[in-house]
């Protein structure tokens, strides 16, 4: 009966220990056959009970050989088809974010702390949207500061030459107070070189509300450039873009002076950053927006070349290589 209970207790996945469980009990010198020697010296009375529990016992190990080979055979059966499902996963290789999400992220999180959402546009413009609702209709001479590349023959269809075409969309569907940023890809007939490419990253920034002053527009500008430079000097010189009256440049001092911070060692001096200015009365009118009860900022920067001074990138073409050696420096755990 200790036998029986010993038995029932086995288990095992090796073939090895399972054979020697067989040999033990059921092998031609084991134990069952030893019992079964055994029945001619048991007493007549006790043969019966005797004869009861030895065939329970042969029973009970040819059960359990049969189920434990049977479990093993469906277990090699399944590694044979799958492979080994408890094996440990290989690790994956962490990918990178690509430097231009990095700052454009970084920008985002920045304005979206001072209530600015994020809105969106097509890549491919109409007329309207990129130019002439911006104040610069046909023949306008201003729209040659900005070289178009046009779809085909058809010179109402381009590639956006900034996302202050999103800004109009925004503003023909949506009323103010508006607070919003328009991050994306923006495209230019110029010479590619070290400096400039034919496509490159913006965000622009367009606030609308009553009151609206260029003070705003400063402060909200310094706010800006001392959260993505560190402690930063900012000057605006007066400018001119067909949307924006008056409007202004942005530079931002990259110098000795705030050798400290660590974002803005390797100083040059006075870097121009981006362009603003208050929306030209024009432009609200033009889309839907009553200028004689609303005004507004704008602004408008390029990722790129931020993410070259952030990041001591020497190329702008090495952002749009996709060279794997050079993509992989920006792995972060975050
Ligand atoms: N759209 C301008 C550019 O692409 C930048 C800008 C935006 C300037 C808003 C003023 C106001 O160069």
């Amino acid at each position: 009966k200790e036998h029986i209970a010993e038995v029932e207790k086995f288990t095992s996945t090796s073939i090895e220990e399972i054979e020697a469980f067989r040999i033990k009990y059921l092998g031609k010198k084991g134990l069952l056959n030893s019992f079964f020697a055994e029945f001619k010296n048991v007493p007549n009375e006790q043969k019966k009970d005797f004869g009861k529990v030895v065939n329970q016992l042969k029973d009970a190990a040819t059960d359990k050989v049969n189920a434990l080979k049977e479990t093993l055979e469906s277990q090699t059966e399944t590694v044979g088809k799958y492979g080994d499902l408890t094996r440990p996963g290989e690790p994956v290789e962490i990918g990178s974010r690509h430097p231009i999400n990095i700052v454009k992220n970084q920008i985002i999180d920045i304005f979206s702390r001072i209530g600015f959402n994020v809105s969106e546009g097509p890549e491919i413009e109409d007329d309207w949207h990129n130019f002439t609702a911006l104040n610069l209709p046909e023949y306008h001479p201003a729209r040659d500061m900005q070289d178009t590349f046009f779809i085909q023959t058809d010179p109402d269809i381009l590639l956006r030459t900034h996302t202050s075409s999103v800004q109009v969309r925004y503003m023909e569907s949506n009323k103010p107070p508006i607070r919003t940023i328009s991050p994306g890809r923006v495209y230019r007939n110029e010479a590619i070189s070290a400096r400039s490419h034919c496509f490159f990253h913006q965000v622009e920034g367009l606030y609308v509300d009553k009151n609206v002053s260029f003070a705003d527009l400063k402060q909200t500008l310094q706010y800006f450039t001392s959260e993505m430079f560190g402690k930063s000097k900012i000057r605006l010189r007066p400018s001119y873009f067909p949307f924006t009256e008056p409007s202004a440049e942005v530079d931002v001092y990259w110098g000795l002076e705030t050798e400290t911070d660590y974002r803005m060692t390797k100083g040059t001096g006075w870097l121009e950053i981006m362009g603003c200015g208050m929306v030209d009365p024009n432009v609200l009118k033009n889309c839907g927006i009553d200028p004689d009860v609303y005004s507004g900022f704008a602004f408008g920067m390029g990722i790129d070349r931020i993410a070259l001074l952030l990041h001591q990138i020497s190329d702008i073409r090495l952002l749009s290589e996709n060279d794997v050696r050079f993509l992989e420096q920006f792995k972060s755990a975050l």
